[in-house]
Parts: C-alpha cells; sequence; structure tokens
C-alpha cells in the first residue's frame, strides 16, 4: 500500500517509485532504491528524476559532490569562496550572513524539489555553481559535458558517526530514535544515504583518475590537516588561480578561516533556523573532529568496517587512515 509520501506524487513518478525496492527509511518513513542507489524519500526521488530530464550541464559548470556527512558543507563555503573573491570583500561576506547550502544548492534537496524547471536566469552566475549527493552514474547530462566536479570524501568510521547523529537530529518524531546498532548494520549493508557508501565513493574516485581535468578528489582528514594546500588544488582545478598579489596579501588564509568549523559553527545565522527539507542548520555543526567514530564503535563494530572497507576499496588505490590507533585496551 502507497504511503502518505508517495500518494503526493504525481501519477508519472508514483507508478516507477511503486515499482522500485525499498526499505524503511532514515529520515521520513521509507526510502528508495533507484539506479542502484537509495534516495533518502520519495519526495527526493521525484526530484532527480526532474533533474535527471531537464538539467542541461554547461561546461563552465561547477559542481560540489559528496555523501551526505562528509564535509559538503566545508567545500561548498571554500568553492564558493573562492570563485566569488572578487565579487566581495571578505569582511562583509555572503557567507557571514546566509547559510552555504543557500549559495551553493543541491540539484535534488532544494532546486528540483517540486519544480520540475527551476529558474537558472537569476542569481546564477557564470560560472554557475551547484551541488549533489547523487552517485556519478546517476549525473544525467553532466556526466557528459566538460565541467568540473569537486568530490570530497571521509573516512566510512566518521562520516557514520556524523550521519547516525544527524539522522537522529533529523528524524520526525513519530519515527523514533535510530539505534547505533541498527544504524551501523544498515550502513554497512550499504542501505540509505545516497549509498551504498563505496559505489557512491569508488563512482566519483575513478572518474576522477581517468579524466582529472574534470573530477577532482579531496579526503576530508587531508582538509583538516592543510585547508590552505587544498584550497590551492581547488583553486587551480576550477580555473581560478591566485595572483601573486593575492597569495602575498594572504587571502588563501583568509578564505580559510571565513570557511573554517569555527567561524561557521559561530555565526547567528547558522544557529537558528532550516535549510532544505526543513532540516536545522545548527545540526550542520556538531565537532568536525577526525577520529571521533571511536568514542562509538565497539571493538567488533571497528572490525567490521575494517574488513567492508578492504573488500570494497582493496584494490582501488583509495585508502583510508584509522585514525587514531586502536585504543591499548582493544588489543
Ligand atoms: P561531525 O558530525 O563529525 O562534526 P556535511 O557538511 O557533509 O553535512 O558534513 C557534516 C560534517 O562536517 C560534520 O561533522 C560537521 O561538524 C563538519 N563540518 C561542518 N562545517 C565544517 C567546516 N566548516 N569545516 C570542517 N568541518 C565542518
Amino acid at each position: 500500500m502507497a504511503d502518505h509520501e508517495e500518494k503526493n506524487l504525481s501519477n508519472e513518478y508514483k507508478e516507477l517509485l511503486l515499482s522500485l525496492p525499498k526499505e524503511r527509511g532514515w529520515i521520513a518513513r521509507h526510502e528508495y532504491q533507484y539506479q542502484g542507489f537509495w534516495c533518502p524519500t520519495a519526495d527526493t526521488f521525484q526530484a532527480i528524476v526532474n533533474f535527471q530530464k531537464h538539467f542541461q550541464a554547461r561546461d563552465s559548470d561547477i559542481v560540489v559532490a559528496s555523501l551526505p556527512k562528509s564535509g559538503t558543507t566545508w567545500l561548498k563555503a571554500l568553492t564558493f569562496a573562492t570563485v566569488n573573491r572578487h565579487r566581495f570583500d571578505i569582511k562583509n561576506h555572503p557567507l557571514l550572513t546566509s547559510n552555504c547550502h543557500n549559495l551553493v544548492r543541491f540539484f535534488e534537496l532544494d532546486l528540483y524539489a517540486n519544480n520540475q524547471f527551476p529558474d537558472f536566469s537569476s542569481n546564477f552566475p557564470e560560472p554557475r555553481l551547484f551541488a549533489t549527493h547523487i552517485p556519478f552514474p546517476s549525473l544525467g547530462t553532466i556526466k557528459e559535458s566538460n565541467c568540473k566536479i569537486v568530490y570530497v570524501c571521509r573516512n566510512p568510521f566518521d562520516t557514520f558517526v556524523s550521519f547516525w547523529y544527524f539522522v537522529n537530529k533529523s528524524r520526525p518524531q513519530s519515527l523514533g530514535q535510530l539505534s547505533l546498532d541498527e544504524a551501523f548494520d544498515r550502513y554497512c549493508q550499504g542501505i540509505g544515504g545516497y549509498g551504498p557508501f563505496w559505489d557512491n565513493i569508488l563512482g566519483y574516485w575513478s572518474e576522477s583518475l581517468k579524466r582529472p581535468n574534470n573530477v577532482l578528489f579531496f579526503k576530508y582528514e587531508d582538509m583538516k590537516k592543510d585547508v590552505v594546500y587544498h584550497l590551492k588544488r581547488l583553486a587551480k582545478f576550477i580555473d581560478c588561480s591566485f595572483s601573486e598579489e593575492e597569495e602575498c596579501n594572504g587571502v588563501f588564509e583568509d578564505i580559510a578561516k571565513l570557511c573554517s568549523f569555527d567561524t561557521m559553527k559561530k555565526l547567528e545565522i547558522n544557529k537558528t533556523g532550516t535549510f532544505v527539507m526543513n532540516l536545522e542548520k545548527k545540526s550542520l555543526f556538531r565537532k568536525a573532529e577526525v577520529g571521533d567514530w571511536v568514542n562509538y564503535f565497539t571493538p567488533e563494530m571497528e572490525e567490521r568496517m575494517s574488513k567492508l572497507i578492504e573488500e570494497k576499496f582493496g584494490g582501488s588505490g583509495l585508502t583510508f587512515k584509522r585514525i587514531p590507533e586502536l585504543p591499548a585496551e582493544w588489543n
């Protein structure tokens, strides 16, 4: 029987949706497996189909891509600030007065949600900036275009903890809380959040190897170590390299500071109110630490996740350093 969310869809989408495998959802009653990945809600599924049918990529477009809870907010802010650095003064910057999800908008959660034809005529100066969690193979015209994709990935240990936290903050009360054990089991089965997580990451990883001029891959942990270095990579990749004068004037450092967790978390605009799907902005900023998983995982969970990573990523060339090392009492 169709549930409430499914009933809201127009007939065109309902039929396809009802033919898809479905599971209990993370942030809605159900989620749906479409083209091999999990759409978090029926509405998101509809938006993805709209996006695939109607979005026309331009070679000049820049797309920030990620799995949820991998550093999307951060990379959006860095990309927006880099591309627009000549338009805005750093002390009076839109990132200080707008949540960055309103400045770099998601296709599936925002632009195409309840809208087959978003208006790109205003507020989208070239290069247009977009964001998505959709896996690479399902990106429609973007795949065939020459546009630039910047992808951020985070070690699955911390991504999972961050995701579990966020989901429990975001679930409707009627669905109750999701226990750590159940959430972990589903995550490891690859159910949920535009995953399986390994397929989403590996799709962009292999594309970045095949087409390095079009897909640039970041690791959250590397960015935490040296954000200025990675900001330079980003700027060069999107053809926005900084002049010597800008470098000498510390523009990289200014942007890094503007987009830092400490700056963004403290902003009034990020403390209250909601962004896409009525999710609370303040839930976007938790700890931003590398290695926080160790406060949640049992030794059994660590073993299962490590084996899974070995099985799925082994041979791909993509590795995840487990930080921190295992606690002594686990040995
Ligand atoms: P934690 O839950 O581990 O704290 P996303 O932006 O993809 O939703 O990812 C959210 C994660 O990135 C959260 O991790 C959040 O705290 C962290 N984060 C948000 N803004 C950040 C920033 N400016 N710099 C670094 N990390 C950030």
